[in-house]
């Protein structure tokens, strides 16, 4: 009987699949969503009755019920390497004829070519033809565990399809591909976000990578999520081609994307890379232009990588999208740092995949080399696609009406005076307190390299300083007092109130460094202040420290600690980290890092990098360096334990071994991280 009940569950996953598959990955539906349906619900049916016979492929496993509470960092087996960019036809050339030079004389070489899809990388791993894990792209060699939300995915198969033509084992191999939305299906979310007062997502890739992070898979599965797959990687096996790879993963049931070329010289290249940017309109989804690959494995392997970009792949960048529109205002902006930026207020105009209606102006100065008026007609373009400017103006037909714009005297925001350093270019205004300043502040201490306090974002911000429940960060710590009043605020239930406090409890884990970036210090971004919480260790000692002490780190110039002296020598500042560290944040890695570092090959001990590394950009392998305890110097000296020797070291390995100094290369180093993580 059992037997039976088993047999007639399989035959029912295996129809769901077969639906799945052609649905999803060939957009060709065979079946009504009606009978569709009801295989579904027999299935459950069933499994509801013979919980015993759930096994985690089947498609009623899609959507699990747990919520992901943290999102594990896993290493990738294989590193997740990015692209080098060209722009232009002569770098082609060059990167054909590169390749012609490192391979043998007289080999021919075949590309394919592929559409460079704009939304966010995934890798999948498949265990004897089950889906295991998912993961982000992270830094390229770890990221982020997302399986729960990539099995929503109906195009990702939860098992691989049987192909006999397949001569390849297979056992365990990784799947990379680029998770994406339709712009159309990217518009409805949006409408149907902003008919519910929430906010709206920027682009379809912003919108893709923000839902990668929901910890909730039943809200993942209601987005629309998509994917094409480009690359199968295996430790086990080795490919012949790319060609071949796209076509296995085809016959593996995975969605590969129809228009790809195999190329057999550099000049079909360019030319297909101009198709490719001709179609590029009538697609439903964003590319950003194509991607050029050596098609031979073994040619590839040759060729090899450099830090982090594979040297037989590049990335060929389409023209950014421009749009014509008119500026209907021009308004003044006050940033976190207090600086007040023009703004162009545009007619709305739709551009690469969302609507524009404002872009910067960066500064005065550039108004008036540009000559821009209000009521002109100004050529937009989304460059690094975040922020949009304004690239032209027509100066021919400039309309009789259109209006000259001088920037103000006084903050648009609290009326305070304005203040222009000389040699710069931008206005400030310089009150603190001023309000636009302060929610651009706190929404930079929260932010995901920053704080990282999950629901504090830029509206609820907005919201909290409006109502003087926010002046300073230290006030976020003191929101768990005032948990009546937040909830007596009509957009906020109590699940969510007591969800923002345990977010905001949890950032006091955050390290030193994070700290030190959160604090917004101008021109600290997140590697300066890894390298100054690295050197210095803690907050009193860096308050010390003279502008010569901070300067002598390696790479923090003078713009830096000019910057940091000036913000810790302000009596404000100097109250607000007061107040942080009484509330529990972490002002030195004593008390974070060394206390909960275990002892490990790195611990305390220093390490300097010369060459270049293959699969680590210097960023990351410091990085690692420090994350395991260890620190890191520019100079090789007796103090000096290790060496981490790349490719083609120069003079500080010479120096290091006239020194004695043990010396590392990157399989060692390597090896050495993952006797910590095994
Ligand atoms: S290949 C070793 N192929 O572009 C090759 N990448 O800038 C690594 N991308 O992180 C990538 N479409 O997220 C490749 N057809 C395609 C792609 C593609 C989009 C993304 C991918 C990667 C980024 C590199």
């Amino acid at each position: 009987m059992s037997s039976q009940i088993a047999k007639k569950i399989n035959s029912l996953r295996e129809k769901i699949r077969e639906n799945d598959h052609k649905y999803y990955v060939l957009a060709q539906p065979s079946i009504s969503d009606r009978d569709y349906d009801k295989l579904i619900k027999e299935l459950e049916a069933l499994e509801a009755k013979h919980p015993e016979l759930i096994t985690a492929d089947s498609p009623t496993q899609r959507v699990g019920s747990d919520l992901t509470k943290e999102f594990k960092t896993v290493e990738h087996k294989i590193p997740m390497l990015s692209l080098s960019n060209t722009y232009s036809e002569d770098e082609l050339y060059d990167f054909d004829r590169r390749n012609k030079e490192g391979i043998s004389a007289g080999e021919k070489i075949e590309y394919v070519v592929e559409l460079k899809i704009d939304g966010a990388s995934v890798s999948i791993n498949y265990v004897n033809g089950i889906l295991k894990t998912a993961a982000t792209r992270g830094d390229g060699t770890a990221g982020e565990e997302i399986t729960n939300n990539v099995k929503t995915i109906k195009s990702v198969p939860l098992i691989i399809k049987k192909d006999n033509s397949v001569k390849y084992k297979l056992k365990d191999f990784e799947v990379r591909g680029e998770i994406f939305m339709k712009v159309k299906d990217f518009e409805n979310l949006n409408k149907e976000r902003e008919k519910r007062g929430e906010k709206v997502f920027a682009n379809p890739r912003n919108s893709t990578a923000g839902t990668l992070k929901l910890q909730d898979p039943k809200v993942v599965a209601k987005r629309p999520l998509n994917i094409f797959v480009y690359n199968l990687v295996s430790l086990e096996e080795e490919l012949k081609s790319q060609e071949e790879n796209l076509n296995t993963l085809k016959k593996l049931g995975f969605k590969v994307n129809e228009h790809f070329k195999k190329c057999s010289s550099i000049d079909e290249v360019i030319d297909t890379c101009h198709k490719f940017e001709k179609i590029r309109e009538k697609l439903e989804y964003e590319i950003d232009g194509a991607v050029i690959k050596v098609n031979l494995i073994k040619q590839q392997n040759k060729l090899g990588s450099i830090a982090k970009a594979p040297r037989w792949a590049v990335a060929f960048k389409f023209k950014s999208k421009q749009a014509v529109t008119k500026i209907k205002d021009i308004t003044w902006q006050v940033g976190r740092t207090g600086a007040v930026t023009p703004v162009a207020e545009l007619e709305p105009k739709f551009l690469a995949g969302s609507t524009i209606s404002r872009a910067t102006l960066h500064n005065f100065d550039e108004i008036v080399r540009k000559d821009i008026r209000i009521g002109d007609t100004v050529v937009i373009e989304k460059g690094g696609d975040v922020i949009p400017k304004v690239v032209e103006v027509n100066l021919k037909e400039r309309p009789s009406g259109s209006r000259k714009t001088k920037p103000p005297e006084n903050c648009p925001v609290c009326g305070s005076k304005l203040f222009k350093p000389e040699n710069e270019v931008a206005y400030y205004c310089e009150n603190t307190e001023c309000p636009d300043q302060v929610k651009g502040r706190i929404e930079h201490f929260a932010s995901r390299g920053a704080m990282d306090i999950e629901g504090l974002g830029e509206s609820l911000i907005d919201l909290f300083v409006e109502e003087s429940f926010l002046k300073t960060y230290a006030d976020i710590y003191k929101m768990k007092k005032i948990k009546a009043d937040l909830m007596a605020i009509e957009r906020l239930g109590e699940k969510s109130v007591t969800n923002l406090i345990n977010s905001i409890e949890k950032s006091k884990e955050k390290t030193f460094d994070k700290v030190l970036f959160a604090l917004g210090i101008r021109y600290v971004g997140s590697g300066a202040a890894k390298k100054l919480a690295a050197h210095f260790k803690s907050m009193d000692r860096l308050i010390e420290a003279s502008e010569e002490d901070i300067t002598s780190v390696h790479e923090i110039g003078e713009s830096i600690s000019k910057s940091v002296k000036r913000f810790l020598s302000d009596k404000h500042n100097r109250k607000n980290i007061e107040a942080l560290k009484k509330a529990g944040l972490k002002f030195s890695f004593a008390e974070s890092k060394t206390a909960i570092i275990k002892d490990n090959f790195f611990k305390d001990k220093t390490f300097v990098l010369t060459g270049s590394l293959l699969n680590y950009t210097r960023e990351d392998a410091e990085e690692k360096i420090i994350h395991f305890g260890g620190n890191t110097s520019s100079s090789v000296s007796k103090k000096t334990d290790y060496v981490i020797a790349g490719e083609k070291a120069g003079s500080k390995l010479d120096k290091a071994k006239s020194l004695g100094v043990k010396i590392l290369d990157e399989a060692a180093f390597t090896k050495k991280i993952s006797e910590i993580n095994s």
